[in-house]
């Protein structure tokens, strides 16, 4: 499979089929989705992850709550879409895309129920469903887009650029987010090389990054993530890009666990930081970063990644999946609308307004 053609979930008309990412680099399998259930599940297992792509899957999931109701009524479509979206929301809290997605889809649901010109029909609600969940979907193709093409200016020629988790195509619905920075300043000629950082305790970065990059053909080099103080001291860092599962509205960005290390680092070594997202990981409901809520992972993940044990058995262990980086210590974020610097609370309301 070559990575420009990735294709992490498909819409199947009433069912999705997604890659299962806890299996790669070593095989690439998929399965299919048929219930909300199965979709919360697969998002649960990190078989689909990353931010948008949640959001993606999310949107999918209601469509799919559509498509497979049996409701007589719109208003019963509507309690079994609600229904849907609780059950989704609760799968990962951290990433607001999930929430997002599935508000704009019951939005959508409960116009075209309401709407006056012609009685809303089950059918024409489920219409409306699958629509707004392929509108996710293809909106964040051209999000990714935006991205790349705002953040390569950002990057200068010859850089070294330090990279955390796995923000790529398997992570979005187009190129990625910090990974459409990257490729988009490699295709531009800018002759970057990529610091991939593992991502313990699961690896995305090791797993994924590196098998993504690997297949575009941009130069990088895999580090074991506690090696960045020591890049960064002896000048081999020129930038720091990564992805956000949310910013909250004064520019704090929740990422995945490990981040916030990079960015004190970073500040240490005046080291850009920088953070790439859409504006739909932007939740102006979250005033800042102590409002977001951090999703503790099963311990196993720590003490048995990939199944092999690497602790003795009974250790104890926690696997906070996230932690916040405050905005002080960031240097830009890199949107679908533009880049938006400090004072975040301030630029990135104007982009959002630009919508
Ligand atoms: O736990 P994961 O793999 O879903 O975490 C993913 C990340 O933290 C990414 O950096 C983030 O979602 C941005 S991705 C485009």
């Amino acid at each position: 499979m070559a990575a420009a053609s990735v294709q992490p979930v498909e819409w199947l008309g009433d069912r999705i089929r997604v890659l299962d990412q806890t299996r790669l680099p070593g095989a690439e399998r998929s399965f299919v989705c048929r219930t909300p259930a199965q979709v919360a599940d697969a998002i649960r297992s990190l078989a689909v992850r990353g931010a948008p792509l949640l959001g993606i899957v999310a949107g999918y999931g209601m469509a799919i709550a559509a498509t497979g109701s049996k409701a007589r009524s719109v208003a019963q479509l509507q309690r079994d879409l609600d229904k849907a979206g609780d059950l989704l929301i609760r799968s990962r809290p951290t990433a607001v895309n999930v929430r997002w997605a599935v508000e704009r889809v019951l939005e959508t649901t409960r116009t075209a129920a309401e709407r006056r010109s012609r009685p809303a029909t089950v059918e024409s609600v489920r219409r409306a469903a699958v629509a707004e969940a392929m509108a996710i979907a293809r909106e964040d193709r051209e999000s990714c887009r935006a991205i790349g093409l705002f953040g390569r200016e950002l990057v200068p020629q010859g850089a070294n650029v330090l990279h955390h988790c796995n923000t790529g195509a398997l992570a979005t619905g187009g190129a990625g987010t910090a990974q459409s920075v990257i490729t988009a300043a490699h295709r531009a000629g800018k002759k970057i090389h990529v610091w991939v950082d593992e991502t313990r305790p699961v690896l995305q970065g090791a797993r994924l990054t590196a098998w993504e990059l690997g297949k575009l053909g941009v130069p990088m080099t895999l580090v074991a993530d506690s090696a960045a103080g020591s890049l960064m001291s002896r000048g081999l860092v020129d930038m720091i890009v990564v992805g956000a599962d949310r910013i909250a509205a004064n520019g704090d960005v929740a990422n995945k666990i490990g981040t916030y290390s990079l960015a004190v680092l970073a500040r240490h070594h005046g080291v850009p930081f920088y953070v790439a997202a859409p504006l739909s990981t932007v939740d102006p409901d979250t005033r800042t970063g102590k409002d977001i809520v951090i999703e503790e992972r099963n311990a196993k993940e720590v003490v048995a990644p990939m199944g092999m044990a690497i602790a003795p058995r009974g250790t104890r262990a926690a696997n906070p999946a996230f932690d916040v980086t405050p905005a002080r210590l960031i240097a830009a974020i890199i949107t679908d609308r533009g880049v938006a610097r400090a004072p975040y609370r301030t630029s990135l309301r104007r982009l959002e307004a630009q919508g």
